[in-house]
């Protein structure tokens, strides 16, 4: 499951299903950091999301996607469909990058405008506030993972 799109997957670097797994139990939230293929989600997402579908289950998950004129959003719609069903809880309130070698600046940095700045804020908020109602559940399965 090496790529990219995995280092941002559980909001720590790591390409190994281990550090994945160990980041995504001691996240109680995720942000998925997400581009879009020929329309489609990336294959080494689903595999993340395969892989630590244990892990990961009823918690909260937001995504920062990115793109052309879409700015992953497409992409996005499909991954929500994979993360519901192990039981992950997708936030509408996300991050959109069209077009995002826009906001790169000489280090490759994104250099945010103020609608990623706002989308971010409410997310994270959304993110927070929707934490606590599956928190049983999680308690339920942390034993068993
Ligand atoms: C083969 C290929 C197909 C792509 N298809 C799309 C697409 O359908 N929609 C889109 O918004 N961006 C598309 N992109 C752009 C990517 O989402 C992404 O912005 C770009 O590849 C840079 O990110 P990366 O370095 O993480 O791949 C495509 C890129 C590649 C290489």
């Amino acid at each position: 499951m090496d790529g990219p799109n995995i280092r941002a997957c559980a909001a720590t670097p790591g390409s190994t299903r281990r550090t994945g797994a160990r980041a995504g139990r001691a996240s109680r939230r995720l942000r998925l950091r997400h581009p879009e293929y020929n329309h489609g989600t990336s294959a080494p997402l689903k595999n993340a999301i395969d892989d630590l579908h244990l892990e990961w289950q009823y918690k909260p998950v937001g995504f920062v996607s990115y793109g052309g004129v879409a700015a992953g959003t497409r992409a996005v719609e499909q991954t929500k469909q994979v993360v519901t069903a192990v039981r992950m809880v997708p936030v509408v309130e996300a991050v959109t990058i069209p077009f995002f070698q826009q906001f790169l600046d000489e280090d490759g940095t994104v250099r945010a405008n103020e609608p990623m700045e706002q989308g971010a804020a409410a997310m994270l908020d959304e993110l927070v506030r929707v934490e606590e109602a599956p928190r049983p559940l999680r308690d339920a399965v942390a034993g068993a993972v």
